[in-house]
This record gives structure tokens, C-alpha cells and sequence, in this order.
């Protein structure tokens, strides 16, 4: 299976893709990284891209008249690499309707904490301050919402007193690339059915 991996930083989960690839070989894990595209240039995860040999792309928002013609745009540079599975790692830019009617149903995110709390660009920030004592991360397919789509895997982490926002993320980090490099492998591996709210993996 192709994948192409969407980043908007660190790209340390693309980075946890890459080395699983490496280890396992892509005929085992039952995928290859085929590109690396991004909302902006000069992030780490673009770095580890071009590390890996591979193609990227970078399409800003702002280099677009209207919101609609970027997600055209997003939607076109990721169709050419023609991929079977579109993996947000980090990318941190809500899709639009083009988008969603080329890849929905096969466009995962990974979103680092518990889904349905704590959704959005801060769900680290959020849990520490709501005070809860488990967070963790969510992988899962994306609709047309934020962080809303139907939920495949989710991985718990506890929050610690001395915990700030980066020491958590981090710890959360851990959960959450191992979480991902499994899921996208039986993904890619299985195939998988999308029921409603219900993710069945072969
Ligand atoms: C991940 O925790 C992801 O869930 C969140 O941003 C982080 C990206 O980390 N949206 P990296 O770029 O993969 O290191």
C-alpha cells in the first residue's frame, strides 16, 4: 500500500513510520511512504523526508486566494503520488470538502488525547488544565469535523503533578508513535470497513 504522510512539524511520528518501514521492510509492514507533504517549509518533518529520499510538497494557505482553492490544491499534490492511506502526523490544518471527497474513509489522524475530550490544536494544553488524570491519544479516520471522525485505536497515558505541557506531549509521544506505526500496519495490511462509528480491521 502507498501511503502519503501529511506534517505541519517535528514529523517525529513520520519519523517512527519511516524506521518501522525500514526495520520490517515494506513488503511486511504492507506499506511504503511515498511522499511527505506539508502546510509550510523549513519544519523538521520535511527534513526527515528529504533524509529518507523521498518527494515532498509544501502548499501554504496563504499562497492561496480562498481556503476552498488550497484544500484543491492539498487535494491534487496528494492525488498524484496516488495514494492508498493518507496519514496526518502533525499536520495542523482542518481539510475542506474536496479534500474529504477525494480521501474521506481513508485519511487517518492521530490526535494526542482521548477523543472525544479534548479535541483541537490544544488537547494537551486542555487536558493539563481541565486537570485530568489519564490523557492520551486517539487515532482515527477524519470527517468533516475536527477530531471527530470515527475512532480506530486509542492509547492512555497519566498525567503527573510535576507534568507541564511539553513534558506530557512528550510522554504522550511515545504511546502515540507506537500506536500509529500499528494501526496504519493492519491498515495497510488488513483492509479495513468503515460502519458508521465503528472501524472493523480485517
Ligand atoms: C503529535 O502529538 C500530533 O498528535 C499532534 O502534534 C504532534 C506532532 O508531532 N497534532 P510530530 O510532528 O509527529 O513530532
Amino acid at each position: 500500500k502507498r501511503l502519503v504522510v501529511l506534517v505541519s512539524g517535528s514529523g517525529t511520528n513520520l519519523q517512527a513510520l519511516l524506521d518501522e518501514i525500514d526495520a520490517a521492510g515494506a513488503q511486511a509492514y504492507g506499506a511504503e511512504i511515498v511522499a511527505v507533504g506539508a502546510d509550510r517549509e523549513g519544519i523538521e518533518g520535511l527534513a526527515r523526508a528529504e533524509r529518507a529520499g523521498l518527494p515532498t510538497f509544501v502548499r501554504k494557505v496563504r499562497d492561496y486566494g480562498t481556503r476552498e482553492e488550497w484544500d484543491a490544491a492539498l487535494a491534487e499534490a496528494v492525488a498524484a503520488f496516488e495514494p492508498d492511506l493518507v496519514v496526518s502526523a502533525g499536520f495542523m490544518k482542518i481539510v475542506g470538502k474536496e479534500f474529504l471527497a477525494r480521501f474521506g474513509g481513508r485519511f487517518v489522524n492521530t490526535h494526542p488525547a482521548l477523543l472525544p475530550s479534548f479535541p483541537g490544536a490544544h488537547g494537551v494544553r486542555d487536558a493539563l488544565a481541565y486537570g485530568a488524570k489519564v490523557t492520551g491519544c486517539t487515532v482515527h479516520f477524519v470527517d468533516d469535523g475536527v477530531d471527530t471522525g470515527p475512532i480506530i485505536a486509542q492509547g492512555v497515558v497519566e498525567v503527573r503533578d510535576e507534568d507541564d505541557e511539553s513534558a506530557l506531549h512528550e510522554r504522550i509521544k511515545e504511546v502515540e508513535r507506537r500506536l500509529l506505526v500499528e494501526v496504519v500496519g493492519r491498515l495497510a495490511r488488513n483492509g479495513y470497513r468503515i460502519e458508521g462509528r465503528k472501524v472493523v480491521i480485517q
